[in-house]
């Protein structure tokens, strides 16, 4: 008996199957009612009372050895059954795997970096973390100015210059000085700000930055620039408006309202009954701005404008929860697949 079970013991060891029926006939052989594990556990009642528990525990080591082989082999030919299945079969029809949709966010990017693109306007990144300099000095922030505060920006601890980029406008910088005008581009990315979040604000959120730079620009071009771009992306019939506002780095500066898409300007909860929604801040680039990127602002003058992504999306899907775009919810990014 002893020998037979260790003469198992080697053959359990080499088991092997090339497919599921194959191993599913080991089993039964080995394992099955009538198995030979089973016919030796029926002649373990003939084994003399002095050998019962030297072949017990081999007889229990034959059973631990098979269960083991059979069922990594099984586990082995699951895996690799399916795919080489399906491979070799080349008539199985194809399943179309389900697609996901871009993000809302990413869609009315693109949509500006297209409008604007259309009028000669090319396209760039900037860093996320910035530096005071492209954040706040060289746009001509004053040194007690309120943005610079704990309040409004996240500053690393341990680096107090090193900061994440509150508005793009760092990116105009950026581009002014080591670019030669004249410079017509729009710089989009992701922006963060120290906000308790809410249904209106966000921690982080996305802006689109405009500037352009060349001899003899004027607030005229700035304005049509800015109405061309609000019918296309808000309709032909939508108008603007700009009223007087101040910017460090834009002198004189103005906030643009566009007449509600939502009410056609009568009057709705959106726009708070007024008609008008203020969708972007604007002005003529601050000579200041200029100098500091080495660009003379007595033979180049520009604009700028910087709209926040979010904010044009939740006027153009008329969504009232900044949150819905940073929570990923797929009901919420499915309503999107249309726009693809
Ligand atoms: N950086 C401003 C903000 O985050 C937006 C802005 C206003 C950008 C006026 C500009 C501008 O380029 O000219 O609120």
């Amino acid at each position: 008996m002893k020998e037979k079970i260790e003469k198992l013991l080697q053959e359990a060891a080499e088991i092997h199957a090339e497919k599921m029926e194959q191993l599913e006939e080991l089993r039964i052989k080995f394992m099955g009612r009538k198995g030979i594990l089973q016919e030796m556990f029926q002649d373990f009642k003939n084994v003399p009372a002095e050998q019962k528990r030297e072949v017990g525990v081999l007889l229990n080591q034959l059973k631990d050895k098979l269960q083991e082989r059979l069922e990594s082999l099984k586990q082995s030919l699951e895996s690799e059954e399916l795919p080489s299945d399906k491979t070799n079969d080349l008539t199985i029809p194809v399943r179309f795997d389900e697609l996901g949709s871009r993000h809302p966010l990413s869609i009315v990017r693109s949509q500006i970096c297209d409008i604007f693109s259309r009028i000669g306007y090319t396209v760039a990144e900037g860093p996320e973390i910035e530096d005071d300099w492209h954040l706040f000095s060289a746009l001509n922030f004053a040194p007690d100015h309120p943005a610079r505060d704990m309040q409004d920006t996240f500053f690393i601890e341990t680096a107090p210059d090193i900061l994440l980029r509150t508005h793009t406008s760092s990116v105009q910088i950026r581009m002014m000085e080591h670019t030669k005008p004249p410079i017509r581009m729009i710089f989009p990315g992701r922006v963060y700000r120290n906000e308790v979040i809410s249904a209106r604000a966000h921690c982080q959120f996305h802006q689109v930055e405009g500037l352009y730079i060349d001899k003899k620009v004027s607030f005229a071009d700035l304005k049509q620039s800015l109405l061309y771009f609000t019918k296309e992306m808000f309709g032909s019939e939508t108008k603007i408006r700009l009223r007087p506002s101040y910017f460090p780095f834009t002198e004189p500066s103005a906030e643009m309202d566009i007449s509600c898409n939502i009410c056609g300007g009568v009057g709705c909860n959106i726009c708070k009954g007024s008609g008008w929604v203020e969708i972007l801040g604007c002005g003529m680039v601050d000579p200041n701005v200029l100098s500091n990127c080495g660009i003379d602002p007595d033979e180049y003058s520009g604009f700028a404008f910087g709209m926040g992504i979010e904010r044009i999306a939740m006027l153009k899907y008329q969504t009232n929860d900044i949150r819905l775009y940073f929570e990923n919810d797929v009901r919420f990014l499915r309503e999107f697949e249309a726009a693809l």
